[in-house]
């Protein structure tokens, strides 16, 4: 039969007997073999089949559905620098089997974050990460127009009387925190000592959590912030992995802690909230308070566990962002000597009293201090906490004809189920737009022929146009190449916070020490622990003080 079937057959006839005589061996090739025809396959399948002239470029990949990830998960910003070079503004990326379009520059934030909210939806990209963490019943588990409710709502714990009350308490607080904690005891207590050194993430950290609590988050929870609710907390943060962004849940522990952590927390603030209502604490003004006061457009009030949720959604949105921003605003200021003696003498300025004694600070003073405000935005610019904000498609959707050129002419269609990605990192690092983008320069925010400056007219909530999108108005600020607040309907609720919190935090290490960093250069980022995050966990970075009081 061999001769009458011709060379296939007998090829074939020869490789049942090899695989009846070598079984195992035969398994193994197969199992080896399979990995390397799936590449093979990907990559056949990239260049011969042709591509939908109305679909954005693909980003080119070797491994089948990992796509770009290893790029993108190690170094984000210099991946979309190279895919602009090569594809434009707008392209496409697969990341762990998602399709992911990315728009870039100022026109591509527009687009994404200026889209309709029914095209590019926040709640379908992030619930399945968030909910699980924050709990039900709020942010993106409810249909967007609650959601933005929810937002008016907590815009008036944010209120400008209550930001005025929380100065002195956050002044207090690192104070305390400054005079208690043992990394900065060692210089106070040894005379000998010239420079003491901390963790700089480690200590921003705590101060981040104990200014938020004892303002934002109200004195009961201050007064509970022991070990048990960091434990808590730490459980909490720990669902924010990119494992849980790809597998909402898993059958792992660090998926059962996260559970449990946001019952017990839950429950927490629902014990808070019971006992408020019962009147046996005195109403405070805090988040939980104005939360309990506001009532949703149809008259009903938040029932207690949604307050409780949307009080975790704010702990942790508060938390990461504003720890990471005042670790670099000081890894920067303590490389720089001239910035830090900058604002060492705005402080002597404003509330010096005479022999390196200084008073209180005020919310209307801070929110005038050009330096220490420049500080802070051009921290921003250069290390936004989060690097790329997503939109799941929800209809194809066209991209306009001044972001996309296609050869046909016509524009680009990002299709309904892709992801949409836009990356303020980019915007805030692209060279066609900043000069030298890779200097860390306050100055740049003070001269009002600067793009710095017209940037942030276009931004900033005083100057910007006004748009309301169900949480009060606020400036639109999606065509800005510079917005680490997000913008749009999903711009953050926090900046002004976020501002008081730093501003006060930086002032008073300002005040008391002098910096110096351990080796002559600021970190890199570290972008392994999130992939969203410009800078969840950076390395352990020590900061050298001088205390100006002990003389140490
Ligand atoms: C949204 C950044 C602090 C609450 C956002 C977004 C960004 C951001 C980029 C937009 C996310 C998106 O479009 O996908 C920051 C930075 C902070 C900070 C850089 C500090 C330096 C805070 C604080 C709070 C807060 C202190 C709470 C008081 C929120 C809320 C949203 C938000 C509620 C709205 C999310 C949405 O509408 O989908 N933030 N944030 N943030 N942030 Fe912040």
């Amino acid at each position: 039969s061999q001769h009458t079937h011709g060379p296939l057959a007998i090829v074939l006839y020869h490789t049942q007997d090899y695989v009846a005589a070598n079984p195992t061996r035969c398994v193994l090739l197969a199992l080896l073999s399979a990995p390397l025809l799936a590449i093979f396959f990907n990559v056949l399948k990239q260049l011969v089949i042709p591509k939908d002239p109305s679909l954005p470029p693909e980003v080119f990949y070797w491994l089948p559905l990992i796509g770009s990830a290893i790029q993108y998960g190690n170094d984000p910003l210099k991946f979309f620098f190279q895919c602009r070079e090569k594809y434009g503004d707008v392209f496409t990326f697969v990341l762990f089997g998602r399709k992911i379009t990315v728009a870039l520059g100022d026109k591509g934030n527009n687009f994404v974050l200026g889209g309709k909210h029914t095209s590019f939806s926040a709640k379908d990209a992030y619930t399945h990460l968030t909910t699980p963490v924050f709990g039900k019943g709020v942010v993106y588990d409810v249909p967007h127009e609650v959601f933005m409710g929810q937002k008016k709502m907590a815009k008036v714990g944010l209120s400008v009387d209550n930001l005025r009350s929380y100065v002195g308490m956050i002044e207090d607080e690192v104070e305390e925190f400054l005079g208690s904690d043992s990394n900065f005891l060692v210089s106070q207590e040894n005379d000998n000592q010239d420079w003491g050194c901390f963790d700089v993430t480690e200590v921003m950290s705590q101060i981040t959590i104990l200014t938020a609590s004892r303002t934002l988050q109200g004195k009961e929870v201050r007064e509970c912030l022991d070990k048990s609710f960091s434990e808590l907390y730490n459980d909490l943060d720990g669902g924010f992995t990119p494992l849980n962004f790809m597998f909402p849940n898993l059958p792992l522990d660090s998926y059962r802690r996260r559970d449990r952590a946001q019952q017990k927390m839950s429950q927490f603030y629902v014990e808070i909230i019971t006992k408020r209502r019962r009147g046996n604490l005195s109403a405070e003004r805090d988040m939980i308070a104005a939360l309990m006061e506001q009532k949703y457009r149809d008259g009903s009030f938040m029932r207690d566990h949604e307050i409780a949720h949307l009080m975790i959604a704010i702990l942790m949105a508060g938390q990461h962002t504003s720890s990471a921003t005042s670790s670099w605003a000081l890894l920067h200021v303590a490389h720089d000597q001239n910035i830090q003696k900058a604002l060492y003498e705005e402080q002597v300025k404003y509330f010096g009293t005479g022999e390196g004694q200084f008073r209180s600070v005020t919310y209307d003073e801070l929110r005038q201090l050009p330096i220490v405000n420049s500080v802070i935005r051009e921290t921003l610019r250069m290390h936004p906490p989060l690097h790329s904000l997503i939109r799941k498609v929800c209809e194809d959707v066209p991209v306009p004809p001044t972001l996309s050129s296609p050869s046909g002419g016509g524009t680009y269609i990002v299709p309904k189920g892709h992801y949409a990605l836009s990356s303020p990192s980019v915007s805030q690092m692209d060279p066609l737009v900043w000069l030298k983008p890779n200097d860390f320069d306050p100055s740049r925010w003070l001269d009002p022929n600067d793009t710095a400056a017209k940037a942030f007219c276009v931004y900033s909530d005083e100057m910007g146009d006004k748009v309301d999108y169900g949480f009060g108005a606020v400036s639109k600020g999606t065509d800005s190449p510079y917005q680490p607040f997000g913008a749009g309907r999903h711009r953050c609720i926090g900046e002004q916070f976020a501002y008081l919190q730093l501003g006060t935090i930086i002032s008073i290490i300002i005040r008391k020490f002098k910096l110096q960093l351990e080796v002559d250069r600021v970190p890199d980022h570290n972008y392994h622990v999130s992939f969203f995050e410009t800078l969840r966990f950076p390395p352990p970075t020590l900061l050298y003080y001088e205390d100006y009081d002990s003389g140490a």
